[in-house]
């Protein structure tokens, strides 16, 4: 039905519906820029076949304009919870919403990034896909649920969707024969040679802890050097971390398997198959510090152990199980008889980390500061740690290089004019990037109003950055700070609660055009203040829970309401 009704379109007006028909269009919905990157190749790729394409980010697009296209693809990630990326919210309330139009005459395919260590993995992908379906839409190419080593698997998504448009949308005479893939494309804007694939080797500066002796947590604040690397960085922006396994911990895992680490093993690479020694793959190349729900499938089916298989037959025990066990731990449960391919065919690649930059370049120049939690837990009567964090606390010295990169974040900005006032929320390690906002404002000399919440364990061993507020406060580039130290009295104090406390203040803030930032724990913490927030907009707005969801939401889209938790 699709193809006679642009026939009969073509008929009438041959020419503009030639050019209407043969147009992709590709959308975008990032939160962090992977899924950006991801549509960008697929721009290249559709060009390089001589397809006429439109890159666009989501936010940017006028849904209702869905029924003149004939040709999408839509590239969305996830955040943690399951929601869309902010500059997803209005097209994704919009497609899912009643006044969405049926759109028979649409081909698409959606390609999800998420996490599969997240219960609601994909579901902005997901999302868009189902409701494009109902809505009559023709699926292309069935969609693709990436995890964050996507990659390969995207690589191979982009040849194949692009292979199967490229009859339906490129001119009969068109020269192109093969479809490529770009693989090294620089991201738009960065000046810098140095990206994820290309990280640049920095010197390692300095790691200092600053909780206290008797915190029960390890807080370093770090220092990297970005010579003269050319890259550069704008606050709200993160660090990527590449980093190597401990030594020691892959010994133990190969010990535990039985392997020698010197058994050649063959991995997915950028440009075809590499080989390594198993030992060398563990260390540089897999993630063993975080288990993905598949790799407990598949140690339940290979050891057939039956606690694990228990554990393994139910999707959210697994993932459960998965965040709190190491791989070391899982293949501890019980032996299983595979070889070192079929073992490392079962691990994911090894991802960077990002962190969220903790310094302005106003500051600081060419240094780029970080606040780095070490990740610490007790199993099997070990310590386990996570794998870039100490690798940053713990295994590298003053001078030792590091592979970095920065990732873009828009959508954690400060605001364009620097009268705004800004309030600031964020407890533990989620201080970062409002070190990062205090050094930038004060280089740019910003009159705006500052408010920070700032919480942690206790006052004396958990005060993150505590000399650096009080000199805010006492110049007056801080215009007030709240702090809650959950462990310091008998009831637990957060930082939503001091914002319950000041709710009228908060609620002028926001009426006064504040930008309202979020930074750190997203399982609890954010979900938390969230919903303070509704409820401080209820009360001093006189609104009705819907409406108060509203106003948050057209904060959102408005930019003036940012998170970066995780
Ligand atoms: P707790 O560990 O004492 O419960 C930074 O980690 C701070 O965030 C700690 O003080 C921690 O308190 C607190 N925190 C824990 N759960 C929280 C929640 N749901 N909302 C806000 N803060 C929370």
């Amino acid at each position: 039905a699709a193809k006679s009704e642009q026939g009969q379109q073509a008929q009438i007006a041959p020419v503009a519906a030639a050019v209407a028909a043969k147009t992709l269009t590709i959308l975008y919905a990032s939160q962090t820029g992977n899924a950006k990157g991801v549509a960008s190749k697929l721009e290249q790729s559709a060009k390089a076949a001589g397809i006429n394409v439109t890159l666009k980010n989501i936010a940017d697009y006028k849904a209702k304009g869905l029924k003149n296209e004939s040709h999408l693809l839509i590239v969305a990630s996830t955040n943690g919870e399951g929601e869309p990326p902010d500059d997803a919210i209005e097209f994704h309330e919009f497609l899912l919403g009643k006044k969405a139009p049926k759109l028979p005459n649409l081909s698409y395919s959606v390609l999800a990034l998420g996490d599969s260590s997240y219960e609601f993995f994909c579901q902005t992908g997901k999302d868009f896909d189902e409701r494009l379906k109902a809505l009559g839409a023709k699926q292309v190419t069935p969609r693709l649920d990436c995890d964050v080593d996507y990659d390969s698997e995207c690589q191979s998504w982009t040849l194949k969707i692009i292979e199967s448009l490229k009859d339906e949308l490129t001119q009969a005479d068109s020269a192109v024969t093969s479809v490529s893939y770009l693989s090294d494309l620089p991201t738009a804007g960065a000046v810098s040679q140095y990206s994820k694939q290309n990280p640049y080797p920095a010197e390692f500066l300095l790691s200092q802890k600053i909780t206290g002796r008797d915190s029960a947590k390890d807080v370093r604040h770090i220092e990297i050097d970005l010579g003269d690397s050319g890259l550069t960085y704008q606050v709200g922006d993160a660090l990527g971390i590449w980093f190597e396994n401990d030594e020691a911990l892959v010994t133990k895992l190969l010990t535990e398997l039985n392997f020698s680490g010197d058994e050649k093993v063959s991995l997915k690479g950028a440009n075809g198959p590499e080989e390594f020694t198993l030992k060398d793959a563990l260390i540089s190349q897999l993630e063993i510090t975080q288990t993905a729900p598949s790799f407990v499938e598949f140690w339940a089916e290979k050891s057939k152990n039956s606690q694990l298989i228990h554990v393994a037959s139910d999707k959210n025990s697994a993932r459960e199980f998965a965040g709190l066990h190491q791989i070391i731990d899982v293949v501890s449960f019980d032996k299983a008889d595979i070889d070192a391919q079929t073992f490392v065919d079962a691990l994911r690649k090894i991802t960077p980390r990002l962190y969220s930059i903790a310094s302005s370049q106003a500051e600081v120049e060419e240094e780029v500061h970080l606040t780095v939690g070490l990740v610490s837990f007790e199993a099997n009567g070990d310590t386990r740690t996570g794998g870039a964090s100490s690798f940053l606390a713990n295994r590298l010295a003053e001078g030792d290089k590091v592979r970095v990169f920065v990732e873009h974040n828009d959508n954690f900005r400060l605001p364009q004019s620097d009268d705004t006032p800004v309030i600031m929320i964020g407890p533990g390690t989620g201080v970062a990037p409002f070190r990062a906002f205090m050094q930038e404002r004060e280089a740019r000399e910003a009159t705006g109003d500052n408010w920070m919440f700032f919480g942690d364990q206790t006052f004396t061993q958990d005060f993150l950055y505590q000399v650096e507020w009080q000199n805010y406060l006492k110049s007056g580039l801080l215009t007030r700070m709240d702090v809650a130290f959950s462990r310091d009295q008998a009831e637990k104090v957060y930082v939503q609660d001091r914002l319950k406390e000041h709710a009228g203040e908060v609620y002028s803030w926001l009426e006064r055009g504040a930008h309202l930032y979020i930074c750190g724990d997203a399982n609890r913490m954010a979900k938390d203040v969230h919903q303070t927030l509704l409820d401080i907009i209820q009360d001093h707005g006189k609104l009705s829970l819907e409406q108060a969801e509203d106003y948050l939401k057209s904060l959102r889209s408005n930019k003036r309401y940012q998170k970066d938790v995780y």
